[in-house]
C-alpha cells in the first residue's frame, strides 16, 4: 500500500508527484532584491530532494516590504530573470515551482537573524522607513514605530502585490502564496493588536479583513485562472483568546475562498512578541489546520514540527492536511524525502531522487567500487 504522503495531490492545473512541500525560507542572501548563485543552487538542490513543491522564499513586492536588505524583491521587471532560471530548474527536477510574494510591514528593515535580527538603526544608511496599518511597533527586538497607512499607501501596496504575482506568472512559477502570515503586513492590518484604524480598513473583523481581501481579489485578476493560488495566514496567536480568533480567522478564510483562494497554508499570527506558542508540541497545529480545511471548505497545508515521517504521513491520512510543508528538515538533508520514503517503507524509495542519484543508492551495499559495475 502507497504511503499517503506519497501519493499525488491534485490543485486546479497542477498535480505535485507527493504531499511533501518546501515551504518558503529566507536565505537573506541577496542584493537588491536580486537571485544569485545561492538561490540557484539552493532551490534546484531541494527539488532534486524529491518533494512535490518548492516554495521560493518570502519575495517582497516593494522595497520597503522587505524583511532585511538581503530579501529577494519582485518589484522589478528585471528582477524576474533570475527567479525564471530557479523556477525552471525546480520544475526539471519534477517539483512544482512556487514562490511566496509579501510586505513585511513594521517588522521590515532588520538585520538578518544571525547579525542581530533587530531593526536597523535608524541613522544607519540601509535604514528605510517602516509602515503599518497604525502607528504601533511590535516591540521586542522590533521597536521601531511604522508610519500609519493612508489609503493611497494601501492602494499602492495592493497594486505591488498584483504586479509582482504577474511578474511571478511570467516567470513560469506554477503555485503563488500570498504571505498574510507572521505579523507581516496583511496579518498585522487584520490582528486588532496592530490596527487600530477607524476608517474603512480597521474596526470590525470585516473591516480588519478588507485589505486582505482586496490584496486577494487584485491578484487574482493577474494570476491564471488555471494554477493554484494560495495564501499563508494565521490563524491563532496563543494569546488566550484563541477561539475568538479563530473564528474570526476562518471567517475571513471562507471570504477568501469565494474571492478564488485555491488552499490556505494554516499558520501563527506572531503579531505580538510574547505569544505562548506551543512549540515543544509535534504537529501542534495539526487540529487546528484540520479545522480551517472542515469549516472553511478548501485544501491545507501546514507547517512547524511536522518533519517526522510517521506523523508527517497520518496528517495526511488522517486528512488533517493535503499538504505538509517541511523547513528545516530539508536544511539539514536537501533529499530528506528519500529519508521518509525508507522510515515509511515506501517500494524503492531511492526512486523519489533522479536517476543519476537512485540508480547508485538502489545498487549500493558498501564502498562504491562493488556497485559500479
Ligand atoms: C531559515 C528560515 C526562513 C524562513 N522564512 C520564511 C519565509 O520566508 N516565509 C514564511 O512564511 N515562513 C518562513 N519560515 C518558516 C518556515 O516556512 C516554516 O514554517 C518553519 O520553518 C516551520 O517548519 P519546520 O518545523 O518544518 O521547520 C522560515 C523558517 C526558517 C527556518
Amino acid at each position: 500500500m502507497t504511503a499517503a504522503l506519497f501519493t499525488p495531490f491534485t490543485l486546479k492545473g497542477v498535480t505535485l508527484r507527493n504531499r511533501i512541500a518546501v515551504p518558503p525560507m529566507c536565505q537573506y542572501s541577496a542584493v537588491d532584491g536580486f537571485t544569485n548563485d545561492w538561490h540557484q543552487v539552493h532551490y534546484a538542490g531541494m527539488a532534486r530532494g524529491g518533494p512535490g513543491l518548492v516554495t521560493v522564499e518570502a519575495t517582497a513586492v516593494s522595497p520597503e516590504g522587505r524583511i532585511s536588505p538581503a530579501c529577494l524583491g519582485l518589484w522589478d521587471d528585471a528582477q524576474s530573470e533570475g527567479l525564471a532560471r530557479i523556477a525552471a530548474s525546480i520544475k526539471a527536477a519534477g517539483a512544482v515551482p512556487g514562490i511566496q510574494i509579501g510586505h513585511a510591514g513594521r517588522k521590515a528593515n532588520a538585520n538578518r537573524p544571525w547579525e542581530g535580527d533587530d531593526h536597523i538603526a535608524l541613522d544607519d544608511p540601509r535604514a528605510w522607513e517602516t509602515i503599518s496599518p497604525s502607528a504601533v511597533a511590535f516591540g521586542a527586538n522590533l521597536p521601531r514605530v511604522p508610519r500609519a497607512m493612508s489609503v493611497g499607501d494601501i492602494a499602492r501596496v495592493t497594486a505591488d502585490f498584483a504586479a509582482a504575482a504577474r511578474r511571478a506568472r511570467d516567470a513560469g512559477f506554477e503555485w503563488l502564496e500570498l504571505h498574510f502570515a507572521h505579523g507581516y503586513l496583511a496579518q498585522s492590518f487584520f490582528s486588532a493588536y496592530s490596527n487600530q484604524r477607524d476608517d474603512e480598513y480597521g474596526g470590525s473583523a470585516g473591516k480588519r479583513g478588507r485589505f486582505l481581501l482586496e490584496t486577494l481579489a487584485a491578484v487574482r485578476r493577474e494570476w491564471p485562472e488555471n494554477l493554484p493560488l494560495t495564501a499563508r495566514f494565521g490563524v491563532i496567536e496563543y494569546d488566550g483568546r484563541d477561539e475568538q480568533t479563530l473564528a474570526e480567522s476562518i471567517e475571513l478564510v471562507r471570504g477568501m475562498r469565494l474571492g478564488g483562494l485555491d488552499l490556505l497554508n494554516v499558520s501563527v499570527n506572531f503579531v505580538i512578541p510574547d505569544a505562548q506558542v506551543p512549540w515543544g508540541t509535534a504537529a501542534f497545529l495539526a487540529p487546528i489546520a484540520e479545522r480551517v480545511r472542515r469549516e472553511a471548505g478548501l485544501p491545507v497545508a501546514s507547517s512547524w514540527g511536522i518533519d517526522d515521517p510517521q506523523i508527517a504521513n497520518r496528517v495526511v491520512a488522517d486528512g488533517q492536511m493535503d499538504l505538509v510543508m517541511i523547513g528545516r528538515a530539508f536544511l539539514d538533508n536537501p533529499h530528506y524525502p528519500y529519508k521518509m520514503a525508507q522510515a515509511l517503507g515506501v517500494e524503492r524509495p531511492a526512486q523519489v531522487l533522479p536517476a543519476p542519484y537512485a540508480y547508485w543508492l538502489e545498487r549500493y551495499r558498501g564502498p562504491v567500487k562493488d556497485s559500479a559495475q
